[in-house]
């Protein structure tokens, strides 16, 4: 199994583990760090609606949980006709934490759809260079 086949998998149960009972939309992540340790998470809904967690919030908690600080690739796996691309506010979140190297590989549960750079999605972003 490849490192990446191994990221799917995982995604996949994360999906399957994701609390999404008001939008029906589950979706999973998966952090490869700079590390080589493999982080997941899914989301969060609740009854109040802008409580509610994305994946990616979930797999960077247990990345910053697992000491690790930068991340290689991220998969980011959802159901449905149209590309599931990171929302605006987990660009800004994977960003405090990307290489210009960092890879988003956008995924559905057959596998990679689109991969692209963090900085193709969110271009000339602020960061914590811009802080320092
Ligand atoms: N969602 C994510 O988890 N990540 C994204 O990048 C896009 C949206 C979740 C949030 C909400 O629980 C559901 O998908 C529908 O918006």
């Amino acid at each position: 199994m490849t490192e990446l086949d191994k990221m799917l998998e995982m995604a996949r149960k994360a999906m399957e583990q994701a609390y999404a009972p008001y939008s029906r939309f589950k979706v999973g992540a998966v952090i490869r760090s700079d590390s080589g340790r493999l982080y997941a998470g899914c989301n969060v809904e609740n009854a109040s609606y802008p409580v509610g967690s994305c994946a990616e919030q979930g797999a960077i908690s247990a990345m910053i949980l697992g000491g690790d600080t930068k991340i290689a690739d991220i998969v980011v796996m959802g159901d449905g006709e149209n590309l599931v691309s990171p929302c605006g506010a987990c660009r800004q979140r994977i960003r405090e934490f990307s290489t210009p190297e960092t890879r988003v590989l956008i995924c559905d549960r057959n596998g990679v759809r689109k991969t692209m750079t963090l900085a193709e999605l969110l271009p000339v972003s602020f960061g914590p260079e811009n802080l320092s």
